[in-house]
């Protein structure tokens, strides 16, 4: 799996979101801003901001963002407690990455802590597989299956529905949140399609027969040449006041 192509192509759903929020949050003016699990830099590469900083508890992740994401100070570390003095940044922010940390709340209080008094918090893209929207009907059990392979990574599947809960228990002001859109004719194109599923197989290697998973990708390719195939992940992002 290219991990960093996976997270190209999840940047690419929240595109429009981020710069609504980076717009409104006046990036281009920071001193600072700091991405928290930044991965292989598939966010960050596409800032224009003088002040970038990145962090991730993966090194390799890191190799990779360096050469994403040339401009960014990048450093090796823990989201739970981050090495960075209180008030450091102006923008602090996050992208997919709260439904893999075991206590998502001490992450927000450290990102509050270390933003400026006023300045802003940003949790960009948080699913919640439970509510995950497929048709046809037969296709239903996917949905299931995958929100069961996050919680055997220890990840979180619904945490998007707690989003806005979190800012509130870890005291930061929130803003404005919601739900980002999709729409009818978000359908993939070939080659996304084809990623979706390499990383549906890669999750769901080892408690699902490799048959079945292969039947549910032929009906999956046949309801989308009828026409009839939806898929929709329920996915939040949260705007806040350190
Ligand atoms: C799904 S990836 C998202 C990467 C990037 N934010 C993006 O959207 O392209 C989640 C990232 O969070 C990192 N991560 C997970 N737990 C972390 C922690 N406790 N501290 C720092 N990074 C962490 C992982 O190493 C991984 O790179």
């Amino acid at each position: 799996m290219n991990w960093h192509v996976r997270y190209t192509q999840q940047a690419n759903w929240t595109q429009e979101l981020r710069e609504y929020l980076f717009q409104r949050t006046g990036i281009e003016k920071a001193h600072r801003v700091l991405e928290v699990g930044c991965g292989t830099g598939a966010v960050l590469s596409g800032i224009r901001s003088q002040a970038l900083h990145g962090l991730d508890l993966q090194p390799a992740s890191l190799m990779e963002a360096r050469v994403h994401a040339p401009a960014a100070s990048l450093t090796c570390g823990d989201a739970l407690s981050l090495p960075y003095a209180d008030e450091t940044f102006d923008i602090s922010f996050c992208h997919f990455l709260l439904l893999w940390v075991a206590e998502p709340q001490r992450v927000l209080h450290e990102m509050k802590r270390i933003t400026a008094q006023g300045g802003h918090v940003l949790a960009l893209a948080e699913p919640d597989y439970n509510a995950r929207v497929d048709e046809p009907a037969e296709l239903a059990v996917l949905g299931r299956w995958q929100a069961e392979s996050l919680k055997r990574q220890e990840a979180d599947p619904s945490i998007g529905a707690r989003l806005a809960e979190l800012f509130y228990q870890a005291g930061i002001e929130l803003v404005e949140t919601g739900a980002i859109g999709s729409r009818r004719n978000d359908a993939p194109a070939p080659a996304e399609w084809e990623l979706e599923w390499a990383v549906l197989e890669h999750d769901l290697a080892g408690f699902v027969p490799v048959e079945e998973v292969q039947r549910l990708k032929e009906l999956d390719a046949q309801a989308r040449a009828r026409g009839v195939r939806i898929l929709h992940v329920p996915t939040y992002f949260a705007w806040g006041r350190a």
